[in-house]
This record gives C-alpha cells, sequence and structure tokens, in this order.
C-alpha cells in the first residue's frame, strides 16, 4: 500500500501547471461510444479513474490510442454493451456509459455501482430519466438492464424531465443519451457544474445539438449521428482548488498556470476572506499568504455554489486558521471521514449532523493517518504540509484517482514529501 511521508512546515513557492480535469474527462471519454468515427481528446490526464475508464471502453471493442495527454477513441466496432460488477465497483463513473449505450445501441447492461466512503450515491434519478425517455429498465442481480428494442426506430424518444436533486453524472448521462434520441428533450433542474458545459461543448462539436449547458434549463434536439471531433478537455478546477488551499496555508507564493479563474469563484472568494491574496492574470492564478488566516464559514451547494469537493480542504485550512468555523456539507450523507483523521494531527472538530464546528488551533503535530476517499485524502496531505515533524498518509490510492503527479508538483513547489511503499 503506497503511502506519503510529509515533512512539514516548508512555504511553497513557483508555479504549477494544472492537469485537464479528471470529472469532465471522464464523461467524455464515455461519449466516444455515441460517435460513427474517432474521438480526438487532449488535456487527459494520467489519472487511475482514467485509466480504468479507457480499460472499459477497450473491452467494450473501443479502439483506444494514447499518448501523453492525448487519446483516441474509435467506437466503429464495439462488440460489447455491458459493465461488468468487476469494473464498476472501482469507479462508480462507469455508470456513464448507460446513456451513450443505450442511445447508440438500443442496449446496456451495467452494474449497479455500489456506495462509497462519502455516502450511498444512488442513481435512480439517471434511471427515471432514461426511462422517461422510453427505456425499458429492470434491475435483476445487482444490474441495470436497459433497452429501448420496443420503441420505434428502436430510438430513445425525446421527453421532458425534472430532475429532484441536482445530479452532475445524472445530468451527463441524459444530456449524452438525448443527443440520439427521436424528438426534443429538455432537462430541468441540470445540473450547472463546468465539467457539464464541457461535455455539451464536446457533444456539440461531434454534431448535436444542446442548447442551455450550464443553466437549470439544458435542450437537447435529437439527430441521426454523431462523429468524432478533437477536443481539449477543460482545466480541473478542484485540483487547482486545492494548491490555492496549499499555498494559502503553508504560506509562500505559487501560481497556477492553466486555470480559469471563471470556474472558481467561490472558492476564490473564500481564499480572500480567510486573508489570502489571490490575483488572476488570465489563464494564471497566483496565491501569496503569509500562512496567517482566518477561519472562513463554508457551506456546499450545487454549482455555482461553494464545491462539495473543496469542502475537506477548507476544513483542513480551518483548523490552523484564527477563528472558529462552520463547515456545512449538503450534497453528500457522509463526506466528514476526514475529520477523525484530522483530529488525530491535533485538529479541534466536532460533528453534529452535515455541521462540522472546527476551532482553529496553533499547530498540527505529525501523526500516521489513513486516506479514506479522494479529496479527504487531499485534505490529510494539505495538514501535513502544515503540521510539525512528520505526517505519513496511508492508503494514498485514492489520492491517484484525482491528483495527477501531486508529489511531484508539491516538491517542485519547495514541499518535504515523497512516496514509500
Ligand atoms: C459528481 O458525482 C462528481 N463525480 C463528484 O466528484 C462530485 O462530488 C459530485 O458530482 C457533486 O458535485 C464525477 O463527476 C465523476 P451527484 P455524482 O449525482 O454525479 C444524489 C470527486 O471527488 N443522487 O451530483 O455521483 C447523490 O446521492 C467526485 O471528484 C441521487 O440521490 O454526484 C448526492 O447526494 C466525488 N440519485 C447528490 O444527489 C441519483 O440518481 C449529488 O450527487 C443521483 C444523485
Amino acid at each position: 500500500m503506497d503511502k506519503l511521508i510529509i515533512k512539514g512546515g516548508e512555504p511553497l513557492n513557483g508555479e504549477v501547471t494544472i492537469s485537464g480535469a479528471k470529472n469532465a474527462a471522464l464523461p467524455i471519454l464515455c461519449a466516444s461510444l455515441l460517435a460513427e468515427t474517432p474521438l480526438q481528446l487532449s488535456s487527459i490526464a494520467a489519472l487511475k479513474d482514467i485509466g480504468t475508464t479507457l480499460k472499459l471502453l477497450e473491452i467494450m471493442g473501443v479502439k483506444v490510442d494514447r499518448n501523453a495527454d492525448k487519446v483516441s477513441l474509435d467506437a466503429s466496432e464495439v462488440t460489447s454493451f455491458e459493465a461488468t460488477y468487476e469494473m464498476v465497483k472501482t469507479m462508480r463513473a462507469s455508470i456513464l456509459v448507460l446513456g451513450p449505450l443505450l442511445a447508440r445501441f438500443g442496449s446496456a447492461r451495467v452494474s449497479l455501482p455500489g456506495g462509497c466512503a462519502i455516502g450511498p450515491r444512488p442513481v435512480d434519478l439517471h434511471i427515471k430519466g432514461l426511462q422517461a425517455m422510453g427505456a425499458a429498465i429492470h434491475i435483476t442481480h445487482g444490474y441495470i438492464q436497459a433497452s429501448t428494442l420496443h420503441l420505434p426506430n428502436r430510438r430513445l424518444q425525446g421527453a421532458r424531465y425534472y430532475m429532484d436533486l441536482v445530479t452532475v453524472t445524472g445530468t451527463e448521462n441524459l444530456m449524452m443519451a438525448a443527443t440520439l434520441a427521436e424528438g426534443t428533450t429538455v432537462l430541468e433542474n441540470a445540473a450547472k457544474e463546468p465539467e457539464v458545459v464541457d461535455l455539451a461543448e464536446c457533444l456539440n462539436k461531434m454534431g448535436a445539438k444542446i442548447a442551455g449547458a450550464g443553466t437549470d434549463i439544458i435542450t437537447i434536439e435529437g439527430v441521426e449521428k454523431l462523429n468524432g471531433t478533437n477536443h481539449n478537455v477543460v482545466c480541473d478546477r478542484i485540483e487547482a482548488g486545492t494548491y490555492m488551499v496549499a499555498a494559502a496555508m503553508a504560506g509562500g507564493e505559487v501560481t497556477l498556470k492553466n486555470v480559469r479563474a471563471d470556474l472558481l469563484d467561490a472558492v476564490i472568494d473564500k481564499l480572500r476572506e480567510a486573508g489570502a491574496e489571490v490575483t488572476v492574470n488570465g489563464e494564471t492564478i497566483t496565491v501569496k499568504s503569509d500562512g496567517k488566516l482566518k477561519a472562513v464559514n463554508v457551506r456546499t451547494a450545487p454549482h455555482p455554489a461553494f464545491p462539495t469537493d473543496m469542502q475537506a480542504q477548507f476544513m483542513a485550512m480551518n483548523c490552523i486558521a484564527e477563528g472558529v468555523s462552520t463547515v456545512i456539507e449538503t450534497i453528500f450523507e457522509n463526506r466528514f471521514m476526514h475529520v477523525q483523521e484530522l483530529q488525530r494531527l491535533g485538529a479541534d472538530i466536532t460533528v453534529d449532523g452535515h455541521t462540522a464546528l472546527v476551532k482553529g488551533v496553533s499547530h498540527l503535530d505529525g501523526a500516521t493517518v489513513m486516506a479514506t476517499d479522494l479529496r479527504a485524502s487531499a485534505s490529510l496531505v494539505l495538514a501535513g504540509l502544515v503540521a510539525r515533524d512528520e505526517t505519513v498518509i496511508e492508503r494514498i490510492y485514492h489520492l491517484d484517482r484525482g491528483y495527477e503527479l501531486l508529489e511531484e508538483k508539491l516538491a517542485a513547489l519547495g514541499a518535504k514529501v515523497k512516496r514509500a511503499n
């Protein structure tokens, strides 16, 4: 089991280049199933979840050609419409093949994703949306068995569908399914995340007719077929936010390159409120800090509000900030797994339901802690950067799912971090 060893107390200075967004790349890779000619992508980060998705698509018969951050996907000869439990249990985002398979081939057998550390994470809205488009769906033996072969022309039918909850991958799955449906689909209460917008931009370049992505009403006019295109995946706003918090906590001056400040308004506002100096200049953001921060209250909600994927990182920052703060998690049922690990480092946090009360302490002390999920792991790295002495983070395979070259990027900024097994 890989672990990270961090010697805390070093300021961070220099430049870091942000990679392509994991949560944009995952649906866009699955969108290749919709196309009759190759989809050429760039800014595809070297992440475990990306590798898992490419392996799943290859098993289905998609020809995948990868060279550094460039990936070409040719789905002209897909032979299998199945995503097995073995594949889905390692990555729940595999559910994103369901919509494209149904739309293009009229048939799909996808394992129900299990829950995960941060909550049960059902996919009932994905299923209800596809049923609204006419799909016949049966859940048997832990699998979603879906078909459109009973429908006119064996095609999904355009529909108006209101999503009870804002769901990012639910919106993405249904948007992809609707691109090849007969007629027009309207998704109401749609997710507005930048990754949904990036997927829509890629799909429109492939020949789809999608309007309203980025708002809560997305209209998709079905077309006969989609073709490949060239698409550069949007930068990873959560990776960027994580390095911005690292700089604010450790102190120093860090410039992020290949980043879009317009995707990070809520995070930038909160960092400024905490006392960090954040300067935006085109596609770069510079964070300057003396490491002395004020505690800030955080409440997660769908974009453009404060992102749940930045909650754990801000909790780590509040642990060593001056004052008392509340961190309220409204999206997931159990996204406080990092709390007990931060407490091992000396943090003063009290949890009551979806609210954590954080009292800033003068310092944290290094210890051995355990990563439990992707963003919780990131918060432990941030805490380790400022804790006294040495922090050892175990089970860092969680980190490898979402952060490309993390220890290399941090070490280049001056952090004393190394991987050990
Ligand atoms: C996406 O997950 C992201 N993953 C998550 O990022 C992110 O935390 C989340 O959106 C919220 O922004 C990817 O994009 C691959 P949801 P997703 O469906 O789509 C409930 C990371 O760290 N819900 O928006 O699975 C659900 O239980 C990961 O990169 C239903 O009840 O999240 C949750 O409480 C973690 N039924 C809420 O909605 C459904 O059918 C939001 O979930 C779907 C969702």
